[in-house]
């Protein structure tokens, strides 16, 4: 499972890119106002800079023109640049289109299998079903995952990855990998949660003290 960043910090970011780990980012337009960015060019941009993979960015406009007009302008931005579409009738209708002028689409706001099936189905490079947003409502977000990447496995010509995104803490991610997602979108807290342990710290300190008594 490939790990993407869920943010539009530009700090978290290039923390973040220094462990290696980090192959892409997705931004939406409330990590960007969260990240006080009003630029979304320049902040696109800007992470591209820092980490090159698959950077998503999202529509703000409703509309199948609106969409297509400003997902082409995005799509410009930078190399590797995927535009968020929500998954409703007109965002199927837009995803088909860019699908076919060879614009990479993260259908975003997924909340239901069938709704993952027709976005693989209109051409939709990745599928976002937000897990933590079904968990608040009492639904088991990570089944929909599953149910998606089963629906998917069905069907070899479907080639739309499935990013396990609303990732709220490290159990979902670990859970995201154990039923085999392609991707998950995380908050930066929430990678620095995974990489802690307080046995991996204790047996640094009992290593050190002790290689310090045996070469006194
Ligand atoms: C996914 O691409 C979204 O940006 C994100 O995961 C939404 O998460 P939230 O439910 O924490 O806002």
């Amino acid at each position: 499972m490939r790990i993407f960043l869920d943010t539009a910090n530009i700090e978290e970011v290039r923390q973040a890119s220094k462990l290696g780990v980090v192959s892409g980012v997705t931004t939406n337009p409330t990590l960007m106002a969260r990240a006080g960015a009003t630029d979304y060019e320049a902040t696109i941009k800007e992470i591209a800079s820092i980490i090159p993979g698959p950077i998503s960015t999202e529509v703000v406009v409703e509309g199948v023109e609106p969409m297509l007009e400003q997902a082409r302008e995005m799509a410009a931005w930078t190399p590797n640049v995927v535009i968020k579409i929500p998954v409703n009738a007109d965002g199927l209708e837009v995803t088909s289109i860019l699908a076919k002028e060879n614009i990479k689409v993260n259908m975003t706001l997924c909340f239901s299998a069938n709704q993952a099936l027709l976005a693989a189905l209109s051409g939709a490079r990745y599928i976002s079903p937000f897990v933590g947003r079904l968990d608040d409502i009492g639904q088991d977000g990570m089944q929909l995952v599953e149910d998606i990447l089963h629906i998917y496995d069905n069907y070899p010509d479907i080639n739309t990855e499935v990013i396990a995104a609303s990732i709220r803490h490290p159990e979902h991610c670990l859970r995201a990998a154990v039923i085999g997602a392609h991707i998950a979108t995380i908050p930066y807290d929430v990678l620095m949660k995974m990489i802690q342990h307080p046995m991996t710290d204790a047996g640094i300190s009992r290593f050190l003290a002790d290689w310090k008594n045996t070469t006194k």
